[in-house]
């Protein structure tokens, strides 16, 4: 279908269609993009805005300024908004974990710190955030629990539940997402297979799955990734694409695995298309998103959101992820915000 006004018009209202905004986009208010975000797109995340560090920026200081616009331009236009995040271990305020000695908080300091930034932060919002993704990256490339700070202070991976139930006590109508990165991977797959299960023997409320999306040119295998979609939603859950982009560089990291230092040797690849992405580049993005909506079209049923990380090239986190001066092309709108091919291929398969 042509879209009648935007993307998301290709698609069903029961196929959400979204974007991350960026922090730079709420603090110049820049009003042909969001006019731009507001035709194309139906639900939408805040790209960093609503993260501990930068909402809560020292123990009980809250930094509202951001969120408040983020979520004053979701409720006026009528957006589907996604709440990202509350339990992550990165971008974290520099005190959460340590008290004003510095030394390691205890685990009943972790609950009490938790429980109060999950509570003040959902009860400004409440009724307007209709999907939160309570619990971010928590599972290791290894098949186990990140050993991160949450769960070495609460000796335990049940900070992650006690978000859920405080989360579905906040907002029991929301959809309430475990969302995580390289969930192609069939051990890390069966892994959250178990925790899926557990908790809905033991009843806690997580309902849905995000796969944020991130992938490469040729990177991950999909076979992998549509095995997880059809593995998550078999156990009952709601599946998102919770922060899709595509990385067009030759060495993208996603693909090497290649560590920071590893590719600051290939230096001279970070702006390897500075005189014009070639239209054989370009072809090979637009088939990639084609194979991704195709896939997930296969599992409409299944899907409830498909939102990209960023709105156009120019403002991509993929830019300077992992090394400052990467330039890449990773999103459907290029950095004249105008549309790319890609974009006009995933609208027709709507
Ligand atoms: C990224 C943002 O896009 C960047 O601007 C920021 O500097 C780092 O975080 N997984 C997530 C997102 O869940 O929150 C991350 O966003 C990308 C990876």
């Amino acid at each position: 279908a042509i879209q009648k006004t935007g993307l998301k018009d290709a698609y069903g209202a029961d196929f959400l269609i979204g974007t991350a905004i960026s922090n730079h986009t709420l603090e110049t208010q820049n009003s042909e993009l969001l006019g731009l975000i507001d035709r194309e797109f139906n639900t939408i995340t805040a790209e960093n805005c609503m993260k501990s560090g930068e909402i809560q920026p020292s123990q009980g200081n809250w930094d509202w300024a951001l969120a408040d616009r983020f979520i004053n331009f979701g409720v006026e236009h009528k957006k589907t908004i996604v709440g990202h995040a509350l339990v992550w271990h990165s971008q974290v305020p520099g005190d959460f974990f340590v008290d004003a000695n510095d030394n390691q908080i205890s685990r009943d300091e972790l609950i009490r710190r938790m429980d109060t930034h999950i509570q003040t932060l959902m009860e400004r919002y409440q009724g307007k955030v209709s999907i939160w993704d309570v619990v971010n990256e928590a599972i290791d490339e290894d098949q186990g629990w990140r050993q991160s700070p949450w769960y070495e202070i609460f000796g335990s991976a049940e900070y992650m539940e006690r978000a859920f139930h405080l989360a579905h006590e906040m907002e029991p109508d929301a959809h309430l997402l475990y969302n995580d990165y390289n969930m192609h991977n069939p051990g890390k797959r069966s892994f959250l297979v178990d925790v899926i299960r557990d908790y809905k023997r033991r009843g806690v409320p997580m309902n849905a799955i995000g796969l944020q999306g991130h992938v490469g040119l040729d990177f991950p295998n999909l076979t992998e990734f549509e095995r997880s979609i059809e593995a998550y939603a078999a156990e009952g859950m709601r599946i998102h694409i919770t922060e899709m982009d595509v990385d067009a560089l030759p060495v993208a990291w996603e693909h090497t695995g290649a560590e920071i230092s590893a590719l600051e040797e290939y230096a001279e690849e970070l702006d390897p298309y500075r005189d014009g992405l070639p239209a054989a580049i370009e072809q090979q993005l637009t088939d990639r998103y084609v194979e991704m909506f195709e896939m997930f079209i296969r599992h409409r049923n299944k899907i409830d959101r498909v939102t990209t990380w960023g709105t156009y090239d120019g403002e991509s986190w993929k830019n300077d992820f992992p090394v400052q001066g990467r330039t890449n092309y990773p999103l459907l709108f290029d950095r004249s915000r105008q549309r790319k091919p890609a974009y006009y291929a995933v609208a027709d398969l709507g």
